[in-house]
């Protein structure tokens, strides 16, 4: 299961990939928001940063104005990694070397042609483990 929230400034950029996720056949849970009524992004990056952390989902996606919001709100919770850019070489190697778990994208500032584009990237590429497992495992200590 794939958990997504939004924000406001990514609401509707969040419909556009629920339609997608609906397309492929991929499960989700929505946790807001519901609209473009302005709401405050670390609530909803809050709730779906918890379904990651708890493995309730395997993956978040989260979009606000910039992504960046959501992306540092994600990251404050232990256990996940959140990422958020616009280059396609990093959102795989995010996956291969980081075991990112978490996607932000920025309603305002991509298009969804290349948000979905990288999205498939992120929910398709493996992580590597090997050499990566420790480094990964490093970052968890951090606190
Ligand atoms: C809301 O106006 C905006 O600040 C938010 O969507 C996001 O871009 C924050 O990082």
């Amino acid at each position: 299961m794939i958990a997504i929230g939004a924000d406001h400034g990514g609401f509707e950029l969040k419909e556009k990939i629920k339609a997608y996720l609906d397309e492929k056949g991929i499960e989700y849970v929505d946790y807001g928001c519901n609209g473009t009524e302005s709401v405050d992004y670390p609530v909803y990056a809050e709730k779906v940063a918890e379904a990651v952390a708890t493995k309730q989902a395997e993956k978040g996606i989260l979009c606000c104005g910039t992504g960046l919001g959501m992306m540092l709100c994600a990251n404050k919770k232990e256990g996940v990694r959140a990422i958020c850019t616009n280059d396609s070489f990093s959102v795989k190697f995010s996956r291969l070397h980081n075991n990112a778990n978490v996607i932000a994208f920025g309603g305002r500032t991509m298009g969804i042609e290349a948000v979905l584009y990288n999205l498939e990237i992120f929910l398709n590429t493996p992580f590597e483990a090997g050499r990566h497992q420790k480094r990964v495992e490093m970052y968890d200590t951090i606190l």
